[in-house]
């Protein structure tokens, strides 16, 4: 039973078609990786399906609910958590206060199963290395770091499906290498992940399935393996280098 499934996804914003009859299915627990060129509509993508932004067509089915018109924060009750770019980090507070503050936002039911919240909270920042700071102010962290606690408390808030947009974007490649762990320790507990990423190494080694956008379509998707070797990629990317700074 796929977990999420969107049909005929289309997004028209002044006259621009963005998104076009985008649909596919994410089985539960499948890590997907989405790549494309810059501008090809993956982030506007992650925006319709976390309801920041309506479709002008096509629908979101989550757990056989059409979400399509559900609000963001109803989506985030469902289990649908999206990583932002150190957005939501709030520099004034310990790096413990900023997980705890998250943690204790959720609805109660959520918040009933993931147990002791000080020890949750203990627990997040020792996945990402930062236990010895947890009294530090979150200002004080790189902006690698900072990223890096964003994920990890998102990762820890017991949501079902992640929209992570880039999260190796600036971030060394030790962080990487962090990233990709909680990525695996994620899959490790059943979740389900669609990643944006233009790193094709990373997304080799952490996704079952890569799906790939060009202006606002799908034209390939597969294994890892069968989507690095395929010739259409190979000339989708010809020239273009694999950064972004979106
Ligand atoms: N709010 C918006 N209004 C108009 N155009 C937008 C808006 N958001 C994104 N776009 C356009 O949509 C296209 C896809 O952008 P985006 O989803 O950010 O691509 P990607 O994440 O793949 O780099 C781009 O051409 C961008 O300029
Ligand atoms: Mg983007």
């Amino acid at each position: 039973m796929s977990l999420l499934s969107i049909k005929h996804l289309t997004l028209t914003l002044e006259d621009h078609t963005i998104l076009q009859s985008v649909s596919f299915d994410i089985a539960e627990g499948e890590v997907v990786g989405l790549i494309g060129p810059n501008g090809s509509g993956k982030t506007t993508l992650f925006n319709v399906l976390s309801g920041f932004l309506q479709p002008t067509s096509g629908t979101v089915t989550f757990r056989n609910t059409d979400i399509t018109r559900t609000s963001p924060s109803k989506r985030a009750q469902l289990g649908i958590g999206r990583v932002f770019q150190n957005f939501g980090i709030f520099r004034e507070m310990t790096l413990e206060e900023n997980v705890l503050v998250a943690l204790e936002a959720l609805p109660r039911e959520q918040r009933k199963q993931l147990g002791d919240l000080k020890k949750l909270t203990h627990d997040t920042l020792k996945m990402v290395g930062l236990e010895h700071s947890a009294k530090k102010k979150a200002g004080s962290l790189s902006g690698g770091q900072m990223r890096l606690l964003e994920i990890a408390r998102t990762l820890k808030s017991g949501k079902e499906l992640f929209l992570l947009d880039e999260p190796t974007a600036g971030v060394s490649p030790k962080m990487t290498s962090q990233v990709a762990d909680l990525i695996g320790e994620l899959k490790r507990e059943g979740k389900t992940v669609i990643i944006i990423e233009h790193d094709l190494p990373f997304i080799s080694r952490i996704c079952d399935r890569v799906i790939v956008m060009d202006v606002g379509k799908i034209v390939l998707s597969g294994t890892p393996k069968e989507v690095k070797e395929s010739k259409q990629l190979q000339e989708l990317y010809f020239g273009e280098v694999f950064v972004d700074a979106h």
